[in-house]
């Protein structure tokens, strides 16, 4: 069970039976939440339409805020489009760094007195006690789960890569160690099983986090989290550790912006459906955000012709289980990673308590120019294409892409059918759709970062145009045969 289910769950259970830290009527607290850059606005809509609350996409790429009350913190935590989360204890939208570096410092040594930190504390500790409550209650157990998971990883030990590192959120600097471990929750436990803050005599301990934008700044953003987190010493007498720290304060500075904060989360919430990773693994949270522009519609097959570890699939049958995904490669090695991953979903599915069920989604091994597929089968067509680094080349992508568009407009349904590719080679795909624009219309372009590269989600609608009225010399003359103009790169 990962960190995000184990929050979900006993944030659900509590709101149920027991009595809030809290009270439901207390005020709104702001929380902020790292989100794939690029998918921000995708990221507003899914908290407005899952906390129905509206929500403000920071200035600086890559960030969103929402008010909750925070009895529904465990909602939050079921978003599928946000990374880390944290909540705001203050918020500076116009800051006077000084000029001079001693007094600019001097006004961090400051800072921690001045801000109003309680409803923040409160929230961090509702989110912090629950969690550790349950994974205390986890270990004391469930044998059961974790010889499933043992059994799982030895099956594919030889496969598994490491995971990708965090991302969606560069941190500047830490006071201390920046390299240092996510807290682990065994340290701040007591043999007794008492957490930190159960224990009002235990010291807490902490670290400060910096994030800082903007080349004004006359202090370095280590200067920065250094000053405050002294000041944060001094005012609540926590003892500062940079490895095994209860609360990690969030220092984050965008030019004239200054944001404190407390993290919700220890890990990235976008570690959660894979557990067999491939050398280009995307992340859930992408994932999702690509699969929201797909627009899906129970009883839709969707297809990922070139899969690799299923990242997109997987996250496609979590959370559209009326649709159908059908995942391929022409790598065998992606191919059993996939089907490890979907035995993991179905493990962790079966060790929720629920009754053992399969799930709408199947995996195979093709090539992408000849798909096993009856013409116009398919509903939505949603992949991320070899970018021609790690994955093929940038001249085999010449040949691939255009094969791609061409297989992909005979299967997708004409009229109706939507594809949306991820790539960072533009200027071949530009290309490739060019000469398939009477079969695809370009709707929409989403520039994301992916791992540093600038890269496209191009949503795409198969035009009305029957394929086989399309003869294959025809695509290559580069003419549109419809009215409709060829796509043009945005
Ligand atoms: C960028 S990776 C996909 C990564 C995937 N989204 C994940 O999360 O693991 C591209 C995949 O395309 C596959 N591929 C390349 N050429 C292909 C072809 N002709 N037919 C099918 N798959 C192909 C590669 O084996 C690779 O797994």
């Amino acid at each position: 069970m990962s960190e995000e289910d184990l929050v979900v769950d006993v944030l659900a259970e509590v709101t149920l039976e027991d009595p809030s830290p809290v009270a439901p009527e207390s005020p709104l607290v702001t929380v902020g939440a790292t989100v794939p850059t690029g998918f921000e606005f995708t990221a507003a809509a899914e908290v407005e339409e899952k906390l129905r609350r509206p929500c403000k996409i920071s200035k600086d790429r890559g960030k969103i805020y929402f008010q909750i009350s925070p009895d529904s913190l465990a909602q939050v935590h079921r978003l599928r489009s946000v990374d880390n989360l944290f909540v705001v204890v203050q918020e500076f939208t116009d800051f006077p760094f000084k000029e001079v570096k001693e007094a600019a410092l001097q006004d961090f040594q400051e800072l921690a007195a001045k801000i109003s930190w309680d409803k923040a504390l409160q929230t961090w500790e509702l989110n912090n006690n629950l969690k550790k409550k349950k994974k205390r209650k986890k270990t004391s157990g469930c044998g059961k789960e974790k010889k499933q998971a043992e059994a799982a990883g030895a099956e594919d030990a030889a496969a598994e890569e490491p995971p990708a590192p965090p991302a969606g959120q560069t941190l500047d600097n830490q006071v201390g160690d920046s390299s240092a471990p996510a807290p682990s929750d065994t340290t701040s436990s007591d043999p007794e099983g008492n957490d930190a803050t159960d224990d009002v005599s235990k010291v807490l301990k902490f670290r400060v986090t910096c994030n800082r934008a903007g080349d004004k700044h006359s202090f370095t953003s280590n200067e920065a989290a250094r000053d405050f987190g002294g000041a944060v010493q001094e005012h609540f007498q926590w003892k500062a550790d940079m490895t095994n720290f209860d609360v990690e304060v969030l220092l984050n500075i965008s030019y004239n912006e200054m944001l404190v904060g407390i993290a919700l989360t220890e890990e990235s919430l976008h570690r959660r459906n894979i557990t067999h990773f491939g050398p280009t693994t995307l992340r859930s949270t992408l994932a999702y955000g690509m699969l929201r522009l797909c627009d899906l519609e129970p009883s839709d097959v969707v297809i990922d012709p070139m899969c690799g570890t299923g990242a997109i699939p997987i996250e496609g049958v979590s959370e559209w289980p009326g649709c159908f995904f059908i995942a391929g490669d022409n790598n065998m090695n992606a191919v059993n990673r996939t089907s490890s991953n979907i035995l993991s979903l179905l493990r962790k599915q079966q060790s929720a308590d629920s009754a053992p069920q399969g799930l709408p989604i199947d995996t195979t091994h093709w090539d992408i120019s000849h798909l096993p597929l009856r013409s116009g089968s398919v509903d939505v067509i949603i992949t991320d294409m070899p970018f021609g680094k790690r994955i093929g080349s940038k001249k085999k992508n010449w040949d691939l892409y255009p094969a791609c568009l061409r297989e992909m407009s005979r299967v997708c349904r004409a009229g109706t059918g939507r594809a949306v590719l991820l790539t960072h080679d533009r200027k071949c795909f530009i290309k490739a759709l060019a000469k398939a624009g009477h079969l695809w219309r370009k709707m929409h372009t989403v520039w994301v970062n992916i791992g540093g590269l600038h890269a496209g989600v191009y949503l795409l609608k198969r035009t009305t145009l029957d394929f086989s009225d399309s003869s294959s010399e025809r695509l290559e003359e580069n003419q549109p045969l419809s009215p409709i103009s060829p796509a043009k790169e945005e």
